[in-house]
């Protein structure tokens, strides 16, 4: 294993700490991890501003783990106590035959949760698929409903074809679906209520993200850009009555209710709430590395094991069950500050 802590010592347990319950993944802090968040590419077709910069380099083909690898690496997760996976990006459904990853996936005893969250470009084409493969629930991201806003915040994306994919996804009757917004000052905050309206209307969910600062991403100023949860939340109270509730769907959101209707508002708030210490997830990159917390840059290169010892799964749990030592306790972002993570969203898959 190579482990990698480039973070501040203080955000470490004392050493020692760890409780090593054999079969599932506890971290230093008591925390299980259930949850892991799958990137299978790191290419996207659409630019968001907050997301990538105009001109991005890609990680080579031939570094990133096959369909077949990823499926392994799935596996040893769910013997491990994983029973909720995530599919992301990049746009992970532009990843060529990347309907057989979910269904292998689909079929692992283990699994109680099998997901996505997609920009929508491609669910005209695959909503259907998705189903068949055993995907209960999509996220899909919408930061706009206005075609010129959308296309100033995507760069170069059609918010008739993302529609078109919401349609469709709901013809095909997941059993929740849930829209994922960024919201950023000047650029959409006028359209929180909108938003809801258009989620609730089709009995969708509804997630408002602060944007965090991941990478470097050109001329978007994140600090000017802030836009916080508190404010959006005081929006919506000028039209909907929200009743705050303790429900939660395993990952980092506050839930609310909208008064009569079956929707549900989340708050995605890294800068004014902070989720950490419930933190329940890893992430795996396309290119193998697992990554331990979203906001740092510890680490472990599972990609080595997989090629190096093929076949051998209990190497690789044992990678995995030993990585659980090095899981920060949680991020520090600064939005006015240089990025300290140059990571792209789109390489850890959100
Ligand atoms: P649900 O299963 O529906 O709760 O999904 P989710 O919110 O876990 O996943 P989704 O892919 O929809 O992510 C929504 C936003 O939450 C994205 O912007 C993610 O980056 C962010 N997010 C998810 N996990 C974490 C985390 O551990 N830390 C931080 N800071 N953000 C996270
Ligand atoms: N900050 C917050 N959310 C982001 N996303 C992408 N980049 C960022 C960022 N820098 C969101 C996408 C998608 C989810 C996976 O992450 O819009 O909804
Ligand atoms: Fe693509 Fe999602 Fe990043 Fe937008 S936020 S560029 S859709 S990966």
């Amino acid at each position: 294993m190579n482990p990698t802590s480039e973070t501040k010592s203080d955000f470490l347990a004392a050493p020692g700490k760890m409780p090593h319950l054999q079969g599932s993944l506890i971290d230093r802090f008591g925390r299980h991890v259930t949850y892991l968040r799958i990137s299978v590419t790191d290419r996207c077709d659409f630019r968001c501003v907050y997301c990538m910069a105009e001109d991005m380099t890609f990680v080579p083909r031939a570094q990133l783990l096959t369909l077949e690898e990823l499926a392994v690496v799935a596996q040893a997760f769910t013997e491990l106590g994983v029973t909720k996976i995530r599919i992301t990006g990049g746009e992970p459904l532009i990843r060529r035959n990347v309907i057989k990853l979910f269904r292998d996936i689909g079929q692992l005893p283990d699994i109680k949760e099998l997901v996505v969250t997609t920009n929508g470009s491609q669910l005209v084409r695959l909503a259907r698929d998705l189903k068949d493969a055993g995907v209960k629930r999509i996220n899909i991201s919408l930061d706009s409903l206005d075609p010129d806003k959308f296309r100033r915040i995507t760069r170069v994306g059609d918010l008739g074809k993302v529609l078109a994919g919401i349609h469709s996804v709901l013809d095909a009757g997941f059993d929740r679906i849930k829209i994922n917004a960024v919201i950023l000052k000047n650029r959409n905050h006028d359209e929180v209520t909108d938003l809801v309206r258009f989620a609730s209307d089709k009995g969708m969910d509804i997630s408002f993200i602060e944007e965090m600062p991941l990478g470097v991403i050109g001329d978007h100023d994140r600090a000017e850009a802030y836009y916080s949860s508190d404010q959006i939340r005081a929006d919506l109270e000028q039209t909907y009555t929200l009743i705050p509730t303790a429900e939660s769907t395993g990952g980092p959101a506050r839930y609310y209710r909208i008064m009569e209707t079956d929707t549900r508002v989340g708050f995605i708030s890294p800068h004014s709430h902070n989720f950490c210490e419930s933190c329940n997830r890893v992430r795996v990159t396309c290119e193998g590395r697992l990554l331990l917390c979203l906001g740092q840059e510890h680490s472990v290169d599972l990609r080595h094991v997989v090629r190096g010892w093929p076949g051998d799964m209990e190497r690789l749990k044992q990678t995995i069950r030993d990585s659980m030592s090095i899981k920060p306790k949680g991020h520090e972002f600064d939005l006015g500050a240089k990025p300290v993570i140059l990571r792209h969203m789109s390489v850890t898959g959100g």
